[in-house]
């Protein structure tokens, strides 16, 4: 029998449990994307509190662009010596840990009058409003590039690999989504197209940071839109991706329509279709609260990690108290944990 608690490895990546901090944007960092002393204190605590595996908040790849204010940075080389004291600190506790890579695109209303926002096709966002201009094959190689550099930045910083982020309506999941990607060159139309920009960056990444150094993706199972990415593409799209080469798949997404609020585990059906197709670990994400579900989880499909945000904003060191008492975590999934001034939880 599988245990949450079990050593495992993920390619030559050594992780003490199957718990992983999913990627959380504390709004901690400095304007200008730096590290500071209160962010890695945010790190410690998790490493201390017993994470195997900590994803860090979303960070963005080119100066000139990030969809939220106060990310991290990982857009030029000034951000490596900041990024390397907070490796250290979480290596020194024992939890390894990969940077999520993000490019943002119209999903922001961030600073959006002084840059050029990218998308797949220039199509006005439904919710932000914003109207972003079309990439052309230059805007596609630069972006691709960007994504590849700041991943050898990490690896310079000492993380244990990068994930990019390639779910939530930001610009890799716009390029699958054909609700958001209208294009007619080899970047759109069929799904192979859409998933081209994921499979350069994932090409262009490997060969700058060589084989040991995790490259892993968030996707959604769906989009859940009448015109989105579909769960049968999310099936196709990851079976592609690990046969490209990459280590591991966080399945991400909103709730399904068929489903009600706060559901535990709610993509749980969906990430055991998955974990069956493939032959990479898949991450679950979402409403992970028990330890006895996931247990079942762990043991009743392929599905070999669970991910965590809100949970460890109310209880950093949730993974140590689940070695001696398994009841479900404390947070109430109210979403309160997004404040000016970072994250915080109403519970503390
Ligand atoms: C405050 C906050 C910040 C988040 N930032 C990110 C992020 O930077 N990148 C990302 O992929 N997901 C981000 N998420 C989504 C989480 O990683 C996760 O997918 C989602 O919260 C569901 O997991 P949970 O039920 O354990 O919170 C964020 C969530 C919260 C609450």
């Amino acid at each position: 029998m599988k245990n949450l608690f079990d050593q495992t490895r993920i390619k030559g990546t050594m992780l003490d449990n199957r718990f992983v901090r999913a990627a959380t944007w504390e709004r901690m960092a400095e304007e200008d994307g730096t590290v500071n002393d209160r962010l890695i204190e945010v790190y410690e605590d998790l490493a201390k509190g017993g994470v195997g595996l900590i994803i860090t908040g979303y960070a963005f790849i080119m100066d000139d662009e990030q969809p939220n204010p106060k990310m991290m940075g990982m857009s030029n080389d000034s951000f490596i010596p900041g990024n390397a004291k907070l490796v250290k600190k979480v290596h020194e506790h024992g939890s390894k840990i990969v940077m999520q890579l993000a490019y943002g695109g119209s999903q922001t209303r961030y600073q959006t009058e002084d840059r050029v926002i990218f998308a797949p096709s220039a199509i006005r966002h439904p919710r932000t409003d914003v109207m972003p201009k079309e990439m052309t094959q230059e805007d596609i190689n630069m972006v691709v590039k960007a994504f590849a550099k700041a991943a050898q930045r990490a690896k310079t910083a000492g993380y244990d690999g990068v994930e990019l982020h390639g779910a939530h309506g930001y610009l890799l999941s716009q390029f699958l989504s054909p609700e958001f990607n209208k294009r007619t060159d080899k970047y759109g139309g069929s799904l192979s197209n859409r998933m081209r920009i994921i499979c350069e960056i994932y090409e262009e990444t490997r060969a700058l940071v060589g084989e040991e150094f995790l490259i892993m993706i968030k996707i959604n199972a769906s989009d859940f839109a009448d015109e989105g990415f579909t769960f049968k593409e999310c099936q196709l799209t990851c079976q592609e991706l690990a046969s490209l080469g990459f280590d591991a798949i966080e399945i991400s997404g909103k709730t399904p329509p068929e489903t009600k609020k706060n559901t535990e585990s709610v993509l749980a059906d969906y990430a055991k279709v998955i974990a069956e197709q493939i032959n990479i670990p898949v991450i679950l994400v979402g409403m992970n609260r028990t330890p006895e579900t996931l247990h079942n989880i762990l043991n009743q499909t392929h599905i070999e990690y669970f991910s965590m945000s809100r949970p460890f904003i109310a209880e950093p060191a949730l993974v140590n108290r689940w070695k001696v008492d398994h009841k479900t975590a404390k947070c109430i999934s109210c979403g309160q944990c997004y404040h000016p001034e970072g994250i915080s939880c109403v519970l503390k």
